[in-house]
This record gives structure tokens, sequence and C-alpha cells, in this order.
């Protein structure tokens, strides 16, 4: 029998399904749609790129909204938000409604980011925090890889507008999410905040945390003397500076330049163009099952291990990856089995932990800005990856030798900081992390 807990978890990360197939389902329907509107690259660019600005705005933007409305109204909203992208996109006959309607999708994806972790934790017994706020990274690369196959499979169907049945899918998790929504409770903590205590006592006792309430106010009032706390008043400086790291080291690993471009840098080794796409489900698989493995050590080992083991792992195949190519004239097929080394050790470090991290180290009396600066920042970081990599490759076999061992070092440095300076979270409840960085 599944706790309580993990049920409304479950549902929460659900969240984190349709940010996984909203980034990863225009791979497939990115060539058709460039032929139906006639698009130069740039245009194109843009296009795909609409959504990457929704998610640098939806997740900037959404603290403050989750603040004021409550995680569970706003998590409703956005499952609405991704319903109506899901059909614009499918149905409009129009280009510029197509990017508004693909930027309304990365909206929902930046919000997603903050406020789906971070009502897992606010929900999660201490010792079982990782694993839970982990299903939401979980259904991440789950929607990663349903998109990737459901774009496979809808590939020979319909003809030329395929593409709309592969954006247009999304509607069903979508609806999924939005009716399944109504069977969870309000962020305890959330209640607390608005001095709803006792609504907020019994959802505790439900999930078989008595004495919350009591501990919660304790802190929260040593924070915040009764006034309405700012993010950037000094005394959040650690939690901020974490997050901002580990955010911008989950990118500056590559991640997201090898998700989207995997099969042109599958081309550049010397593969077909009709390898790609079971190269490209290859990737979702290690993803996905290293991801599992993670969560089920992230509360033993804890957060820091397994991002060190990440970090020395993504050094060795990043580096493997560069040298493969290093010869312009050398094609070296076994790029296939450096990058998969590679998402495996993402999958494993900083792919389970970011959204834990980011969700617990602020306290609760700034959680939702907090976990928007941090989800901002990594948004940013992929904004300019993901639009930097296409152009350093362009018909340059030793763009890629650049860029791999740029990311190589980054990940060295990322080693260094979380050794030396990242705090250990696992098994301490969000009010002992509070403390224990020194936050009154
Ligand atoms: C993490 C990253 C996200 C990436 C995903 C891939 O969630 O933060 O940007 O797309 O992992 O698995």
């Amino acid at each position: 029998m599944i706790s309580y807990a993990t049920r409304i978890a479950l549902i929460a990360a659900l969240g984190g399904f349709l940010f996984g197939f909203e980034t990863a389902v225009i791979s497939g329907a990115e060539g058709t749609i460039q032929h139906v509107w006639s698009l130069d690259s740039f245009w194109l660019g843009f296009t795909v790129a609409s959504s990457l600005i929704g998610t640098v705005i939806g997740s900037l933007i959404i603290g403050g909204i989750t603040q004021l409305n409550g995680r569970r109204t706003v998590l409703l909203g956005i499952a609405i938000v991704y319903l109506l992208s899901a059909i614009g996109c499918a149905v409009t006959s129009q280009w510029i409604i197509f990017v508004l309607f693909r930027f309304l999708g990365g909206l929902a994806v930046g919000a997603s980011s903050v406020v789906g972790p971070m009502y897992i934790s606010e929900i999660s017994p201490a010792e079982s925090r990782g694993r839970l706020a982990g299903l939401f990274q979980l259904n991440i690369v789950g929607g990663i890889l349903v998109a990737y196959l459901t774009n496979y499979l809808l590939s020979g169907f319909g003809g030329e507008d395929s593409w709309r049945y592969m954006l247009g899918i999304m509607a069903v998790p979508a609806l999924i999410f939005a009716v399944l929504l109504n069977f969870i409770p309000e962020s305890p903590r959330w209640l607390v905040l608005k001095g709803r205590d006792q609504e907020a006592t019994k959802i505790f006792h439900k999930l078989g945390q008595m004495g919350a309430v009591e501990l919660i106010k304790e802190e929260h009032e040593l924070a915040m003397n009764g006034v309405k706390e700012r993010l950037f008043n000094g005394k959040y400086n650690k939690p901020i500076f974490y997050a901002i790291l580990l955010a911008m080291f989950n990118q500056l690993s590559g991640i997201n330049a090898i998700l989207y471009y995997a099969p042109r840098i599958f081309e550049m080794a010397g593969f077909d163009k009709a390898d790609a796409f079971q190269q490209s489900v290859y990737v979702g698989l290690a993803n996905f099952i290293f991801t599992a493995l993670a969560m089920t050590v992230i509360d033993k080992f804890g957060r820091k291990k397994l991002l060190l083991i990440g970090a020395a792992g993504m050094v060795l195949f990043l580096s493997l990856t560069a040298f493969s190519f290093s010869d312009p004239l050398v094609a070296d097929r076994k790029v296939i089995y450096y990058l998969i080394g590679f998402i495996a050790f993402f999958a494993f470090s900083q792919g389970a932990v970011i959204w834990v991290f980011i969700s617990e180290i602020f306290p609760n009396a700034v959680r939702s800005q907090g976990g928007s600066l941090g989800s901002f920042t990594h948004w940013i970081m992929a904004a300019i990856i993901s639009w930097v990599f296409p152009v350093i490759v362009e018909g340059n076999v030793l763009g890629g030798y650049y860029s791999f061992i740029f990311y190589a070092v980054m990940m060295f440095l990322s080693f260094l900081f979380i050794w030396r300076v990242m705090p250990e979270t696992k098994g301490k409840t969000l009010e002992q992390i509070q403390k224990e960085l020194g936050i009154k």
C-alpha cells in the first residue's frame, strides 16, 4: 500500500511529465513545421526557442503568484495552460498563433519546475523527501521518453499534419493532470504561512507528521518578525548562492544541448540520419533508468555523494566525447557509448538532485521566491547553451571538441563546489536545514 504522501506526490509530479514532454516533442515536429510555414533557419530557431523564452518568464513570475495563491491552485492553473497550449498548437493554421501557444507551453514548463518540486518537498517527511521530490525528475525523463516514442509512432500518421498529432496528444496527460489535482490538498506549509493552522494540522495528520505546525511556526516567527519577507535582504545569501550555482552547473554539463541536438551530434560522428531516432530512444532510456536508480539511493547516500559520483563520471565521458571529435577527418562512432555514459551519470546525479535541492534549501517564508530564482537561472542557462551549441558546431567538427571540453571543465569545477562548499540536506526537516544554514 503506497502512503498518502507518495500518492499526492505522484499526482503533483505529473507536472514534470508534461515539462519533459513539452520540451522534447518539438525535436520530432520541427522539420515538418519548417516546411509547412517555409521558415528559414533563423525563424525556425525562433519558433523552437519561443517555448524556452516562456520557461524563463514562467519560472521568474510564478514564485510571487504561488506565494499569494497557494501551490495547489497554481498547479491547477498550470495544467490548464498545458492543455490550452497542446490544443492551440495542434489546431492553428497560423504560424504566429503557433508561436504564441508554444510560448504558453513554455510558461507552464517554467512554472512547473518551481511549483511541482516545492509542493512535494513541503508535504514530504524528511526521511523520504529526496525520493518523493525525485519523482518529479523521473516524470520529466518519462515525459521526454514518451515524446520521443510518440513522435516516432505518429511520424507516419496524418501525412503533412503529423506534427499536429505529436503536439496535440499532450492534451491527454494535461487533462488527466487537471482532473487528478482535485484530489490533492493544499500544501500545509503554505497554509501555515497564511495563518490557516487548523487546516494545516489536519493535512499534516493525514501525512503522519504530527507536531509539524508548531515547529514551522517557531522557525517562521524567528525568521519573519511579522514582516513580509524579501528574498534579497542579506539573510538568504547562502541558499541563494547554492541554488544559483547548482542550477548553473546543471546546464553547464551541456545536458540540454545534447538532448536537443542528439541527432546532429550523431551525424557529426558519422551516423545516418535514419539512425537518429533509435539513438534518441537509447539516450532517453538511459536517462530514465539511471534517474530511477538514483531515486532509490538519494535518501541513503545523500545529495552530495550522488553529485560527486556524477560529476566525476561526467568529466570522464565528456572528455572522451571531446577527444572523439578532435580529429576532423576521423569520425568516431563510439560517441554513442560515450554519450550514453554521460547521460547515465547526469541522470544519477545532477538530474536527480537539482529540483530536490532547490526546493529544500530555502526557508518557508521565501521558498517560492527562492525556487523561482533557482529555476530561472537554470532556464536562462538552458537557453544560452542550446542557442550557442549549434552555432559553434555548424559545419565544424572541431566545434564539438571545444564544446565538450568546455562542459568537462565545468563539471570538474562543479565537483570542487560540491565537495568543498555545498551543504548536505538528506534526512533533515526543512526547518532543520534552515537552522543549519544559520538563517534566523
Ligand atoms: C533536468 C534538467 C533539465 C533536463 C533534464 C533532462 O531536469 O534540469 O533541464 O532537460 O534533467 O533529463
